[in-house]
């Protein structure tokens, strides 16, 4: 059905997590085999708490990060999901994902709900590095502030203007599509009830279930998201 529904729709939203990555060779975070969360309390790694009272393994943490980060690229399923909005055969894409590769891609549209791990800022000034500085040891600031990721904390508020969009982009949706997320955390895990509010059809593609699958249209477990999009693409290419 997701094909006939995708190819219905005026207004398709996607909605990305970790899994939308890992082809790439990022690690997710709640996989049971290598996430990245796995044995550990995030709220004590990637928290303000531990910037401000454990800034050396805070900054080892994030310095490890950016190490994967540089040594991987988009997949070609971001490559299919940027196509599609410059096809107009979707509208925008919302990520939980830090990684910047749906905007390396060449998608335009995109709320970045959890900020940018490409860019790092001073805690004091707030002047911007990009993150490659921690790779050659760079951690502060000319004016002493320590140098840390752009990406939502744990105990941080969202950007604004990132929520708004994500809201906006939910209520407009006639099909929202859920890429590679377990949907644990909120807000990002509202989107997808606010567009079926509003009368979206849902699609959660996701290996594993997710506790918001009894809410979806259609749910697809078991198949990578990368054949998923390709197979679909595949399908749009014979128009
Ligand atoms: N294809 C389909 N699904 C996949 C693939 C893949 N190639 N790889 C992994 N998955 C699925 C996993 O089964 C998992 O359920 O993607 C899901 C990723 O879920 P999480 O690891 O919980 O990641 P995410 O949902 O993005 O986490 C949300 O939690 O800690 C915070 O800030 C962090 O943005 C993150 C947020």
């Amino acid at each position: 059905m997701l094909e006939k529904w995708l190819k219905e729709s005026k207004y398709t939203v996607i909605l990305t997590g970790a899994g939308m990555s890992t082809e790439s060779g990022l690690p997710d975070f709640r996989s049971a085999n290598n996430g990245l969360w796995n044995g550990k309390d995030p709220g004590k790694i990637a928290s303000t708490d531990a910037l401000n009272q454990n800034v050396k393994e805070f900054i080892e943490f994030y310095r490890h990060r950016v190490i994967g980060l540089k040594e991987c690229k988009p997949h070609k399923g971001h490559y299919i999901l940027a196509d599609w909005e410059k096809r107009d055969i979707i509208k925008s894409i919302i990520t939980q994902n830090v990684d910047g590769f749906h905007k390396l891609a060449g998608s335009k549209n995109i709320s970045e709900l959890h900020g940018d791990l490409q860019t790092l800022h001073c805690q004091k000034c707030k002047k911007e590095f990009p993150s490659e500085e921690y790779l050659h040891g760079h951690f502060q600031c000319s004016c002493a502030g320590v140098l840390r990721p752009s990406v939502v904390l744990f105990g941080e508020m969202l950007p604004e203007h990132a929520l708004n969009f994500a809201a906006d982009e939910s209520e407009r949706a006639e099909l929202f599509i859920v890429l590679g997320s377990s949907l644990s955390v909120t807000p990002a895990n509202q989107f997808p009830l606010i567009a079926k509010q509003n009368g979206a059809k849902l699609v959660i593609i996701n290996i594993e279930p997710t506790d918001f699958d009894f809410h979806a249209d259609e749910v697809i477990h078991n198949r990578k998201i990368g054949e998923v999009l390709e197979d679909l693409d595949r399908a749009f290419k014979l128009y």
